[in-house]
This record gives C-alpha cells, sequence and structure tokens, in this order.
C-alpha cells in the first residue's frame, strides 16, 4: 500500500504524516470529519510493514470513528492517529518510548483542538497521562491522575450488549438475547475480549477464545474457556464470533464459509472491505448471518470518553448510554431487513443521516 494510492481515494480533511530521526518512529494523524464537533479517536502504536499501511490504517480507522460518533449521537467528528513503531514496544525501552509519546503530544497540540486522542491498541491509560504533560488533547487519562481511565469495560458491556440483540435477530438461545449455552468465540483477550468473555462466562455462554498471546488464553482457561488456534478462529464452528482483535478478519471469500450464524465484537474494521465495495456485508447476509456493524457495537469506548470528558457524563450515564446499543442495533436490523439491504449499509445510512441533518 502506497500514500499515493490510499490518500486520492479518502474523502477526509486532513492527513499529517511525520518522521522523528531520533526514535526512527512515524506518526500518522488523519482527521476524517468535523462536521459534528471536533475530530475523536485513539492512538495506534504499532509494527507496520510500511507508512503507506499505516497511512492506509490510519484513514480508514479515522473514517470508521466519524460514522461511529453519528450513530452514536455524540457531539464529535472522526479521526485517528498511528504511530508506527521502528520495532515492537517490547524492545523500546522506556526512554525511547517516552519521547514518541511526547513527539505525538506535540503534532497533536499543533492541531489546535481539532483533533483529540485516546487509547488504542498499544497505547493505555498510562500512556494518556504522559501526552497530557505536553497537549490538553488527550483523553481517557488515569483515574489516579484524575481522568476517567480506559473506556475498554464500556466498549465489552456495549460489545456484550450488540452480541444479546445480534443472537436475538438471529433467533438464537431463548429468543431474548439470553446466551446461555450458545457458543462464543472470542478472539483477541486484550482490554475488552478479556472482559467479554467475563460478561459471557456469568451469562451462561460456552466460551471458546484464541490469542496470539499464551498467557491470555491460559487466563481465559482458567474461566472455563476452550482455547482455539488463531490461525483457525474463521473455520471454527460457533454460535456467535467475537472480534476483539485487529481488523480486516472477514473477506468476501472468508465470508462464504465463516462457519457461525453471528459476528458481534469490538475490532474496529473487521470486514476487510466495508468501506469500499461491500461485498463481505453482502456474503455474510445473503448467508443469512447476523452482522452487528463493529462501529455501533463498539461505541462504548467513546461514549465513555467523550461522555466523560467532553458532556460531563456520570459513570451510570455512560452505562445507560452504552446498554442503548442493543436499541440502535434493533433498529439497524429492523431497517435491513425492511429495505433488502446489509446490516452495514443500514447503519451506513443511520450515519450519513445524522451527519445530513448537521450540515
Ligand atoms: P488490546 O490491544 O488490549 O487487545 C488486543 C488483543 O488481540 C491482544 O491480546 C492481542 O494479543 C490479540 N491479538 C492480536 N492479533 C491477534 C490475532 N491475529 N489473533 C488472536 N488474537 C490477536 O486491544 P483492545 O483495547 O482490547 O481492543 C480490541 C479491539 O477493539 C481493537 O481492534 C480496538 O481497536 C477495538 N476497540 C477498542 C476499544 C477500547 O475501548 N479499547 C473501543 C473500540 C474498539
Ligand atoms: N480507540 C477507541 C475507539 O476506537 C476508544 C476511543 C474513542 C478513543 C474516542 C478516543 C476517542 O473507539
Amino acid at each position: 500500500m502506497d500514500i499515493e494510492t490510499v490518500l486520492p481515494s479518502w474523502d477526509g480533511e486532513l492527513c499529517s504524516v511525520l518522521f522523528d530521526r531520533e526514535t526512527g518512529a512515524w506518526f500518522v494523524i488523519a482527521v476524517h470529519s468535523t462536521r459534528l464537533g471536533p475530530a475523536s479517536g485513539g492512538t495506534r502504536a504499532m509494527v507496520y510493514p510500511s507508512v503507506g499501511d499505516a497511512v492506509a490504517d490510519a484513514t480508514r480507522l479515522a473514517a470508521a470513528m466519524t460514522i461511529k460518533m453519528a450513530v452514536a449521537g455524540l457531539p464529535m467528528g472522526g479521526g485517528k492517529s498511528v504511530i508506527v513503531l521502528p520495532a515492537p514496544r517490547a524492545a523500546l525501552g522506556d526512554d525511547r518510548w517516552r519521547r514518541i509519546l511526547r513527539v505525538h503530544a506535540e503534532n497533536v497540540q499543533k492541531l489546535g483542538g481539532t483533533y483529540t486522542t485516546g487509547p488504542d491498541i498499544g497505547t493505555s491509560s498510562a500512556d494518556m497521562d504522559v501526552l497530557r504533560e505536553t497537549t490538553a488533547f488527550a483523553f481517557g487519562r488515569s483515574v489516579a491522575t484524575g481522568g476517567p481511565g480506559s473506556g475498554a469495560p464500556a466498549t465489552a458491556l456495549g460489545v456484550f450488549t450488540a452480541v444479546r440483540a445480534a443472537v436475538a435477530e438471529a433467533g438464537l438461545g431463548d429468543g431474548n438475547g439470553g446466551v446461555a449455552g450458545l457458543r462464543l468465540l472470542v478472539q483477541g483477550l486484550g482490554a475488552v475480549g478479556a472482559r467479554v468473555v467475563e460478561l459471557a462466562a456469568e451469562a451462561g455462554a460456552d466460551l471458546l477464545v484464541a490469542d496470539v498471546d499464551p498467557e491470555r488464553c491460559a487466563a481465559a482457561e482458567a474461566q472455563g474457556a476452550r482455547v482455539v488456534s488463531p490461525a483457525e478462529v474463521t473455520r471454527t464452528r460457533c454460535d456467535v464470533l467475537v472480534p476483539c482483535a485487529t481488523g480486516g478478519l472477514i473477506d468476501a471469500r472468508g465470508a462464504r464459509t465463516l462457519p457461525c450464524a453471528v459476528v458481534a465484537g469490538a475490532a474496529n474494521n473487521q470486514l476487510a472491505d466495508s468501506d469500499r465495495s461491500g461485498q463481505a456485508a453482502r456474503v455474510l447476509t445473503q448467508r443469512g448471518i447476523v452482522y452487528a456493524p463493529d462501529f455501533v457495537a463498539n461505541a462504548g469506548g467513546a461514549i465513555h470518553i467523550v461522555g466523560r470528558e467532553v458532556l460531563g457524563w456520570t459513570e451510570d450515564q455512560v452505562t445507560r448510554r452504552t446498554l442503548q446499543i442493543g436499541r440502535t442495533l434493533h433498529r439497524v436490523f429492523a431497517d435491513a431487513r425492511a429495505y433488502g439491504i446489509t446490516t452495514e449499509q443500514a447503519a451506513r445510512d443511520l450515519a450519513a443521516r445524522r451527519l445530513a441533518d448537521a450540515a
């Protein structure tokens, strides 16, 4: 993937790309839309195959934030930043990591509030504390420093609510969203996935889990889950696939053979082509697989961060709003049925209407 291919087909407002010679890190900030408010979205720090791949990821993720905020009814636009690490985080050392965070914070600060950030894959609330030393535009600081903490628990609650809504739509279980006895496969046992496993275990689900980190698998196994190889996730029979790792899990080809009845999870951009051809979503619909669009299901983190930091909500208000993800999904499912379109398209149409209303 190269920048010359990615940017001409992107409809965002701004994409900055910067290199820091001292650490060897690249920094990408993508502001997709400020129509509903200042752009907001997490900072992802990972090793990427190329800077072009990082720009492709940042721009797609920023676009997903725009529709996530719109569907969740939050007064924010969509943005995202990606830090291209010169080596895996564990190999960087603390001083180099701190400098990387400081350079990123300086870049965010230069945008003067057009973009506000928060935690995402590879960054935590503790990292937001460090960003906050340099910029006021970092949300999701740790509770110890007066922040609201990570949005991961709210995201997990929203994802579990989405699982229940999608299970009811598929007519599985008790028909009311109960997951007792249903086989759930959770891919990715990080901050969100591990909490989804707890919620599903409490609700009596039969749990399968997969992670590239054996320690995380062992922890889930101790709670009664059975471990599946990461390579087998899209080939393992289950009722509900819950993607909570990275995006791009399901392309049109994979959708043709996916052995499950429901897909509902946290990972951003689960469908490899959702913003282009929409083919994967169509295949899922044709096969009768209920797909809860990721940007609807995973909005709990955004609701937490924007609710607590921008709107002054209490944690209870955040929880109530997060639980409304279920109602939003029922509407998306009903629209998809009524108009004969995919659930992905129905959710995108809902976002488009909210964005048009704000114009
Ligand atoms: P995390 O970084 O804490 O956890 C990700 C987990 O996925 C890790 O345990 C990692 O080892 C595992 N993983 C990576 N590649 C894998 C693979 N190929 N197969 C199996 N496991 C793999 O991330 P977090 O915060 O739990 O987020 C999960 C997903 O949800 C991400 O895509 C994130 O963008 C998305 N998301 C997170 C939100 C939050 O509040 N944390 C909010 C909205 C979306
Ligand atoms: N990174 C998370 C997401 O994709 C949480 C987040 C939301 C971070 C909004 C910053 C701003 O939703």
